[in-house]
């Protein structure tokens, strides 16, 4: 049996003393005012045991990791359709890129990439009732948290400079790509970017991902052949310009946000969340891929 506790608690003190913590984001000005020195991180094994260290309870913004939850309530409610509006593979690019999109006629590389969020959060724009309160409940069902919400604050920072994703979601217009109008598709996204969770909240509602598609409230919500796509997808596809970086020196699936959360996971076996909003020059959080080098690395535990 690996002692995940005293690995995280190494994990734990080799990121209070490091000094070169990366950058901050700053594009979306509420997230600058966070505290570098955060740290934390939560795993939860397959038996649902948890192991923690750090800061793993404090709330921050889930930013893109919001994009793999969306990604689960479109396919569990529209299911391979989903592929004809956007395609999965990585693009090489960063996150906000936008040439790809219009080389490649306004399809989106993968629902993982902002203008791939984008076409998803237009998707559940259109099926929900109502859009943002249904999304929330369904992330709380998958956490089997209910007090998890919404930063008004945080979204409409980044309302007021999200220039590039306004860019990308009337290029997806253009391409008659977003049936809804900008605004409404867009303060469903900034609004689900700027969901609050901590570390040990995330780790909860991704459980799903290593449990064959069933939460932790044992209700199913994707089957197993969708579980293994969107894993699949992370792995390819959930840092970016920094995918092959994350495989490489993790050899899990992933995703991160600029918050400077991390999710991870084995399937069957694990999933692990980590924050330290310091992020490095790819927009991924720099102590938080090193935990999870020193996690897979200690444990021998990965996909490969
Ligand atoms: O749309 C944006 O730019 C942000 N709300 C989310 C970007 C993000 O988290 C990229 N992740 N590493």
């Amino acid at each position: 049996m690996v002692d995940f506790q005293s690995v995280l608690n190494g994990i734990g003190i080799t990121a209070t003393k490091a000094t070169d913590r990366g950058r901050i984001a700053s594009y979306i000005p509420e997230l600058e005012k966070i505290d570098l020195q955060k740290f934390g991180i939560h795993l939860i094994n397959i038996k649902q045991h948890s192991f923690s260290s750090g800061d793993s309870d404090e709330r921050f913004s889930i930013q893109s990791i919001s994009k793999v939850f969306t990604l689960s309530m479109a396919l569990g409610l529209i299911g391979e359709k989903l592929w004809e509006r956007v395609d999965v593979e990585p693009s090489g690019d960063p996150f906000n890129h936008l040439s790809l999109l219009e080389m490649e006629n306004g399809i989106p590389r993968n629902p993982l990439i902002n203008p791939g969020a984008i076409v998803v959060a237009d998707i559940l724009v259109s099926i929900l009732d109502n859009p943002k309160d249904d999304f929330l409940a369904f992330i709380r069902n998958l956490a089997d948290d209910d007090s998890i919400n919404y930063d008004e604050e945080v979204a409409q920072s980044e309302k007021m400079t999200g220039y590039r994703n306004y860019a990308a979601a009337n290029l997806l217009k253009s391409y008659k790509n977003l049936t809804n109008d900008v605004d409404s598709v867009l303060d469903f996204y900034f609004h689900q970017c700027s969901i609050s969770m901590s570390c040990a909240q995330l780790a909860n509602a991704f459980y799903m991902f290593i449990n064959n598609g069933n939460c932790r409230r044992n209700n199913t919500q994707l089957s197993k052949g969708q579980v293994k796509r969107i894993n699949a997808l992370m792995l390819t596809c959930g840092f970016y310009d920094e995918a092959g970086e994350f495989a490489f020196e993790v050899g899990l699936p992933g995703k991160s946000g600029v918050g400077g959360g991390i999710v991870a996971l084995l399937p069957n076996e694990f999933c692990v969340a980590t924050w330290s909003p310091g992020l490095n020059e790819k927009g991924n959080s720099k102590l938080g891929m090193l935990a999870l080098e020193r996690l897979t690395t200690q444990t021998e535990l990965s996909i490969f």
